[in-house]
């Protein structure tokens, strides 16, 4: 069983298709995921000169030498071949007078980032899958199914107790081997990039079975997300600035000149120096100028894009863009190793969700859609290597059954909005200690409005799971008392000096590092 249909979940339920039947569930459609509103694309080292040494450098230096070396080795070596196998299969990257035509983001010392559809990667490599896993026979999708308790079974996983969202009924699925790709949690954040359903499931229903959270202070917020007065947020690529955009605050000036890679410099030093020009000059945005560029070839290069600009009644050729940073990719998630093993017998976790170390303090952009590839498969491989040991020690317990109290979702709603608007205050691109301690406050009297609801109703479990969440999130913040990569504390900036490890979380016990 694969649980999440973006490009992990896709991938893995192909893979795993090679091995036996396939059940897999998502709590939306399919074309709901981060991995389908992705942008920039999918960096690759296919050619000369670029080198793996070069991609692990970047990757490595990105993430400010914290995480986990070996993980980056396989990211960059094993995702070149993954790349290069989606060719084959036909995958349409963007070319230019025959040659793919390899864009340049933050971070990069190289041209190595596939794209398809100028800014429309995501979605044209998740419209791909799809129609592989809708061809395939061995696997079959189950959209609008929430999974709402992972099965455990003296330590280990045999699949998962189901709530099918339009029937009203609910189900329990047994598997040999269960795969998350359930995504990230920033859509806890108020302004994030990512759908409303990236509220982390993946992380309580893993942890009440006993996996362990790690990272989740790590928080990589997107420096160019549209900004407007009504609330409309959408991701401005990267590859923008990869092909020239320049930023500029509210005098007009630019601002990034300062840094020796300018506008593309590492995305958390980008996104820092945007919230700081902000405050600075007391607005809520900065802007994102086109105008000097060849605006035929931007439309050309950019269609999708270009249009939701315009759509949003502004002329990229006369007017600037305005943006700011938002939430846009989680590092931190279940602890795993390289082969997505959680730990918990039978049970794995790949792409967001998944915290392998590969991203270190910082991830490298266009890195996140390579990662989903790799991991979805090496979990897939190692699952399967002993899936038929596991399937004969599954006992058939009960189906388990939620209450469902629709007057619960009005509180789930009032939480989640308080929880979004404490995180992009309190949680947000710079953290302090007496502003964290104050959301731990504000999140422990939200959770108290809980305590005498025992009783295991559907909209309680996700309130708790958010709000879960949260609370780990801050605690890590306050726990990682230096700035480190996206995580940057203005009360204590000094830089660490000495080998640093994570902050874990298992059930209530905090590990410091
Ligand atoms: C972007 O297109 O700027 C996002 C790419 C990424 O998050 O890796």
């Amino acid at each position: 069983m694969i649980i999440g249909s973006g490009l992990a979940g896709l991938n893995a339920a192909l893979e795993a298709a090679k091995h036996g039947s396939v059940v897999l569930v998502t709590k939306s459609t399919l074309h709901s995921s981060s991995s389908y509103w992705a942008q920039g694309g999918i960096a690759a080292v296919l050619n000369h000169p670029d080198t793996f040494e070069s991609h692990s450098k970047d990757t490595i230096e990105a993430g400010r030498e914290f995480g986990n070396l070996q993980a980056v080795e396989v990211l960059i070596r094993e995702g070149a071949q993954a790349v290069q196998e989606l060719i084959k299969l036909g995958m349409p990257f963007d070319k230019e007078r025959g040659e793919f035509s390899l864009g340049l983001e933050g971070g990069h010392s190289a041209r190595r980032i596939y794209r398809a559809g100028g800014a429309a990667t995501g979605k044209m490599m998740i419209d791909f899958l799809i129609s592989h896993v809708r061809n395939n026979p061995k696997i079959t999708v189950m959209e609008n199914t929430f999974v709402f308790d992972l099965v455990s079974e003296n330590g280990l996983c045999t699949g998962a107790n189901v709530y099918y969202h339009f029937e009203h009924t609910f189900d329990k699925i047994s598997s040999s081997a269960t795969i998350l790709a359930t995504g990230g949690y920033s859509g806890l954040f108020g302004r994030s990039t990512n759908p409303h359903t990236s509220t982390g499931d993946g992380l309580w229903l893993s942890n009440s079975i006993g996996c362990t959270l790690k990272d989740l202070e790590f928080i990589q917020f997107h420096p160019t997300a549209f900004y407007n007065s009504s609330g409309e947020v959408f991701l401005i690529s990267e590859a923008l600035r990869g092909e020239g955009a320049i930023l500029r605050n509210s005098k007009g000036e630019r601002f990034m000149e300062k840094f020796t890679q300018k506008e593309l410099a590492p995305r958390d030093v980008v996104a820092r120096e945007i919230f700081r020009e902000i405050r600075k000059q007391d607005t809520n945005f900065v802007t994102l100028d086109l105008r000097h560029l060849d605006n035929n070839k931007f439309k050309k290069q950019f269609p999708n894009l270009i249009n939701r600009i315009k759509k949003s009644g502004l002329n990229p050729e006369k007017d600037l863009i305005p943006v700011a940073p938002a939430a846009h990719y989680c590092i931190g998630g279940i602890e795993t190793d390289i082969d997505g093993f959680t730990g918990i017998e039978g049970l794995y976790a790949c792409g967001e969700v998944a915290a392998t170390g590969v991203h270190g303090a910082n991830r490298l952009a266009s890195n996140s859609l390579l990662e989903c590839l790799v991991f979805s498969k090496r979990a897939v491989i190692h699952a399967s290597a002993k899936s038929n040991l596991r399937i004969k020690s599954s006992s058939s317990s009960d189906n388990k059954f939620l209450k469902i109290d629709e007057s619960g979702s009005e509180v789930f709603i009032k939480i989640r909005n308080q929880i979004a608007s404490l995180m992009n205050i309190h949680a947000g691109i710079e953290r302090n200690e007496k502003g964290l301690k104050f959301a731990l406050a504000e999140l422990n009297e939200m959770q108290k409005l809980l305590e005498d609801k025992t009783q295991i109703e559907y909209y309680t479990l996700r309130t708790k799971g958010i709000l879960m969440i949260a609370n780990r999130i801050v605690k890590a913040s306050i726990l990682r008392e230096k700035s480190l990569g996206v995580h940057y504390r203005s009360d204590s900036v000094s830089l660490y000096d000495e080998k640093l490890d994570s902050i874990r979380f298992q059930d209530e016990i905090v590990q410091k590092y």
